[in-house]
């Protein structure tokens, strides 16, 4: 089979890595891909978020199924298109897709529902916000509506910040239209986890559970980012929880959106925190997550490209991959500055000696100039490795880490530590 991949950061690497290592798979293309993709796979360039281009060229390729990566081409109806024209592709439509590019709408969607979540009030006007924040009270989380690239969520632990932040927010100012309206949440205390499923509607298959590490700097402080690394073992989530989770959050989840009739086809991303009173959703997100699809691939067993062609057929079979024993982390390398602004075009050095220790680099922000790597986006890298244990992965990822330099490199030191302290 022929497969084309859809974007071009470090998840769309391991998308099209790991599928290019899948005996089912002839030929991998990505779209635009990026200059490390470009080492495992064919790269054409295109605008990803243009919905007819892309289907225009899966038909050009002849290839039998696509896969989507990032958000914004499914928010565009880039799944819609391909399925207009008969195209196999994985990954939800535009309707399905609001589950992530309206944080109102999957707000009210898990309410109706009654799937486990935060309570929340919709605002927006700057009266009904402080109206909503001397009902809900502080410590707080102020989400914006719309997408917003990991800006829109404040949380804020005083009233006089929540006031402040929450008028940022809504005068767009802070992410711009995305945050014309406002969910005001209840604030939830717990250990985070990223859990997601590959569904063709009915049929689901499970992926490990990973931690992500959303904040900056070492011992999460500093500004949200995408994601600065991740690990996937089993010890983040027992049987029992994982049970809890399918039967209270991702079955009814895939069940209210069939009877709404936009059945979730694709990956759903569950973003989780582990409370007292059980699991609950912070988010929803129509896609894989990055970089934890960076440690999920890299730990997965069986043909990757028989699976999505299966989710694509919607006969979706579970039974074609399964997952090594043992752990795999992934540190992201990000350009110094990030998630502010930050300088591109630094040469990168040491990438061929970081995978010849047995690990693998995959590329998010990279790009050849005059024939030399250099940075092109604030995450650059995500350096992943197994191991036996979680402390066998993280010393082989940091081992790696240590071989590649760029000016201004910026990286958290301490992936993992959550997960080693839980194990002891
Ligand atoms: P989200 O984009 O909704 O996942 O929010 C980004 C991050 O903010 C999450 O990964 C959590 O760390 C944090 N967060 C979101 N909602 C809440 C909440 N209700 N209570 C506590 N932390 C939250
Ligand atoms: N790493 C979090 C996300 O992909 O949304």
């Amino acid at each position: 089979m022929k497969a084309l991949v859809i974007g071009g950061g470090g998840r769309e690497h391991a998308l099209a890595w790991k599928l290019s290592q899948a005996p089912s798979i002839e030929a991998v293309y990505a779209s635009p891909g990026n200059a490390g993709i470009a080492l495992d796979v064919s790269c054409i360039p295109g605008v990803a978020n243009d919905p007819a281009e892309m289907a225009a060229l899966a038909e050009t390729l002849g290839v039998d199924f696509t896969v989507v990566g990032p958000e914004a081409p499914l928010v565009a109806g880039v799944v819609d298109a391909f399925r207009a024209k008969g195209l196999p592709i994985v990954g939800p439509t535009q309707a399905a897709a609001q589950l992530e590019a309206s944080k109102v709408f999957c707000k009210r969607f898990l309410e109706e529902f009654h799937i486990p979540t935060a309570a929340a009030e919709t605002v927006e006007t700057v009266e009904e916000l402080d109206a909503a924040l001397d009902r809900i009270g502080v410590p707080v989380a102020l989400k914006a509506d719309g997408l917003a690239a990991g800006k829109g969520v404040i949380l804020a632990d005083d009233l006089e910040t929540a006031k402040a932040e929450g008028r940022r927010l809504l005068s767009g100012e802070a992410v711009g239209a995305a945050g014309q309206r406002l969910l005001v949440e209840q604030f939830l205390v717990g250990r985070e986890v990223s859990f997601i499923v590959l569904s063709d509607g009915r049929s689901t298959f499970e992926f490990r559970a990973t931690q992500d590490h959303k904040a900056a700097f070492d011992g999460d402080k500093g500004p949200n980012t995408g994601g600065m690394g991740a690990y996937c073992v089993d010890s983040i989530l027992s049987d029992d929880l994982r049970k809890v989770v399918m039967d209270t959050i991702i079955e009814p989840s895939l069940a209210g959106m069939r009877s709404r009739g936009a059945a979730f086809q694709g990956f759903l991303y569950c973003g989780l925190m582990m409370t007292d009173d059980g699991p609950q959703v912070l988010e929803y997100n129509a896609r894989m997550g990055d970089p934890e699809t960076q440690p999920l691939l890299y730990r997965m067993n069986g043909d990757f490209g028989e699976l999505l062609a299966s989710a694509a057929r919607g006969a979706l079979d579970p039974s074609l991959v399964g997952w090594s024993d043992g752990a795999t982390a992934c540190v992201v390398m990000a350009s110094g500055g990030y998630p502010g602004e930050y300088e591109k075009g630094k040469l990168i050095t040491g990438v061929a000696q970081a995978n010849a220790t047995g690990a693998k680099v995959f590329h998010a922000g990279t790009m050849l100039r005059e024939g030399k790597l250099v940075t092109s986006g604030g995450r650059v890298l995500g350096v992943t490795a197994a191991g036996p244990d979680l402390a066998a992965a993280l010393s082989g990822a940091y081992r790696a880490v240590e071989k590649i330099s760029f000016d201004g490199v910026q990286y958290r030191s301490d992936i993992g530590s959550k997960g080693l302290a839980q194990k002891s």
